[in-house]
């Protein structure tokens, strides 16, 4: 299994709050990494970082052993790196055909006369549906603000499918969702092991993260704490307290 993702000795600041203090993270090819923490540990602040969405004030990343500047969300999404939020970057009036494709229209007609090729779209759009699980028949020109919450998670799950990202970083996907939307997107998590790809999976059920995830990293106060922890050998209630820190205590 190689190294993809290196985040190494990583810093950020936002004015006096020091989010992130000297973090390091790997992430293997084909590895789900669970990463734990309570609210404001910096969790979504080191996604973030990785994402291209916010700048780091200091550290490095590495891709595949090549170091990267990433300097917006564009920048990581052409490295491979595709982050998904509960309301991810879609745009609600458009179709979940256009979503998908967003800036990556395929075109159809001559060099000179193309125009975004529909068809193609939608046929597309109807196969990926179909395979991040939703059953239900919704038409791809359904515009992206009449999906619920899982549909629209299904939507962007499918476009990081489509494109073949390397990563696929989860940030609380399951909020707010459904018993069977939830299920679907664990599915897929474990489904993006299967076919290569690597995942960044965060969320505050720990059970959902012990269902997927081949190991756990716990943030606190802006650092790593722990980042090896095999959910197989370890117990929940352990877990939990190398989250509140009652580990240290004696
Ligand atoms: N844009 C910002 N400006 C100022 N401070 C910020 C900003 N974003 C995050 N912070 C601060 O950085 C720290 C880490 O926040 P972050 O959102 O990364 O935590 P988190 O682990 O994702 O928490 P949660 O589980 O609640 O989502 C917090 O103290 C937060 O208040
Ligand atoms: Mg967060």
């Amino acid at each position: 299994m190689g190294e993809l993702i290196r985040m190494s000795h990583i810093s950020k600041s936002y004015g006096r709050v020091q989010a992130l203090d000297d973090v390091s993270l790997t992430v293997n090819e084909s590895e789900i990494v669970g990463l734990l923490g309570d609210n404001g540990a910096g969790k979504s602040t080191l996604i973030k970082v990785l994402s291209g969405a916010v700048p780091l004030t200091s550290g490095d990343i590495f891709i595949r052993g090549t170091k990267v500047t990433l300097r917006g969300t564009t920048d990581a999404i052409s490295q491979g790196i595709e982050t998904i939020y509960q309301d991810s970057a879609l745009v609600t009036q458009l179709s979940i055909a256009r979503n998908l494709f967003l800036g990556r229209e395929p075109l159809t007609g001559s060099k000179l006369f193309n125009r975004m090729d529909r068809a193609k779209m939608d046929a597309v759009a109807r196969d990926l549906l179909k395979r991040v699980g939703i059953t239900k028949n919704i038409p791809p020109g359904t515009p992206i603000g009449s999906l619920s919450g899982g549909e629209r998670q299904a939507v962007a799950i499918a476009r990081a499918m489509y494109f073949d990202s390397d990563l696929i970083i989860l940030d609380e996907p399951t909020n707010n969702l459904g018993v069977a939307e939830t299920q679907g997107v664990l599915r897929f998590v474990r489904g993006a092991r299967d076919s290569g790809h690597s995942c960044i999976f965060i969320a505050h059920n720990i059970h959902h993260v012990f269902q997927v995830v081949d190991r756990i990293v716990v943030m606190r106060r802006g650092k790593v704490v722990a980042d090896d922890i095999d959910p197989r050998t370890s117990t929940i209630e352990q877990v939990e307290r190398v989250i509140t820190g009652m580990d240290e205590m004696h």
